[in-house]
């Protein structure tokens, strides 16, 4: 018996009948670009939520009981009367997807559900979308509700978006759901149309690194709305659905015409999606080792035009680049959170000493580093 299915059996008295796992992500690039319709490249990365979980199949109760290997108590919700106040904020990832399964008209029956991750919270990586795919994947197959995985991306966004109240796009979730090992994903998060783009990085020794600042960010804070209003005020001043529809020709207009608040933002929206394109057209001409200026220049475009880095991922940066990395980039919302670093297996070592003396000399905490290779997404165990 493994470790969650003891402590599951210890808190709920009885055994779990399925465990599930659905991974973080890092983004490769592509950064706010999901909710302007554009596009991005994130990998699923090995580090997984787990979920053990017991359907009760009776019909007297529709009780949701969630409880964490992290410790805490037993959270209890009723599942005809769900509301995100009534659910500590964590578990309302879990609680949000059984809502958002009642949104689409399902009933669900109640469930126990036991939780563990190796996905740092806070960390940028997407511990919380980890948590929603995990229970949306248990619950469709274990309930066999027939929902294909791009409409289980879609129910874990509406949980996060009207459960938890974060108005975030849906990189997080598709990453999740529909990565596979050993590529990258590129969405079009506006035609949902996917590929899987080959990340051979062990086969040309290379290794991406995290460097998790372990300064936090919270996308149900006010940050986050900002970004996203500003974006939309600045395609319905250019005449667009979104800013997918902005061309890169089109900035000397949009110069002209906006605010330079929403002109640098816009900027930043524009010139990335033209990075995604460009960043798989090499990663299919020349692999992994052919992207480093485009993160680096995407990480420039996210610290002076979107305005969302901080000087510890600045540091992260500039460090990484100091000790030979190939190329580095703040990623996943910002405003803290995690930086990744492309670096040959051979500097590895290197780049993270270096980054570690120069947050010592600021007098940063301590960031925590660790390589990530590009895992499956969700699934049964
Ligand atoms: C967070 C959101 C995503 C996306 C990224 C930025 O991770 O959850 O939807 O907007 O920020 O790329």
């Amino acid at each position: 018996m493994s470790t969650i299915a003891e402590s599951f059996a210890a808190l709920f008295g009885h055994a779990p009948d399925g465990h599930f796992a659905a991974p973080g992500r890092v983004n490769l690039i592509g950064e706010h670009t999901d909710y302007n319709d554009g596009y991005v490249l994130p990998f699923a990365i090995d580090r997984v939520a787990r979920i053990a979980v017991k359907i009760h199949h009776s019909a007297e109760a529709r009780t949701l009981r969630v409880a964490s290997t992290m410790g805490g108590d037993v959270i209890e919700a009723d599942l005809g009367t769900l509301a995100a106040e009534d659910v500590t904020p964590w578990a309302r990832y879990v609680a949000g997807v059984f809502w958002a399964f009642g949104q689409k008209g399902f009933t669900l029956p109640g469930a126990d559900i036991l939780l563990d991750s190796t996905v740092p919270i806070g960390a940028g990586l997407s511990s919380s979308a980890a948590i929603e795919c995990a229970v949306a994947l248990a619950l469709n197959e274990m309930l066999r509700l027939g929902l294909s995985r791009e409409e289980l991306v879609l129910l874990c966004q509406n949980a996060e978006n009207n459960f938890v109240g974060a108005p975030t796009g849906t990189l997080d979730q598709s990453a999740s759901l529909l990565s596979t090992a050993d590529h990258a994903l590129f969405l079009d998060c506006r035609t949902r149309e996917s590929r899987q783009v080959n990340l051979p990085l062990e086969a040309e020794n290379l290794q991406i690194l995290v460097i998790d600042t372990r300064v936090s960010h919270a996308h149900d804070s006010g940050g986050y709305k900002e970004l996203v209003e500003a974006c939309t005020l600045g395609a319905r001043e250019l005449g667009v659905p979104a800013l997918r529809d902005v061309s890169p020709e089109r900035l000397p207009e949009a110069k002209q015409l906006l605010h330079p608040d929403i002109y640098r933002r816009v900027r930043h929206i524009v010139t990335e999606n033209q990075r995604v394109l460009d960043t798989i057209e090499r990663l299919d001409a020349n692999g992994p080792a052919a992207i480093g200026d485009l993160l680096l220049a995407s990480h420039a475009s996210m610290r002076d035009d979107f305005g969302i880095s901080c000087e510890e991922l600045d540091l992260a940066v500039d460090a990484a680049m100091a000790a030979g990395a190939l190329g580095a980039r703040m990623t996943g919302g910002g405003f803290g959170g995690s930086a990744i670093a492309l670096v040959e297996s051979s500097q590895a070592q290197a780049v993270s000493e270096r980054v570690l003396k120069d947050f010592a000399e600021a007098g940063y905490t301590t960031p925590e580093i660790f390589s990530v290779v590009p895992g499956p997404g969700a699934q049964r165990l």
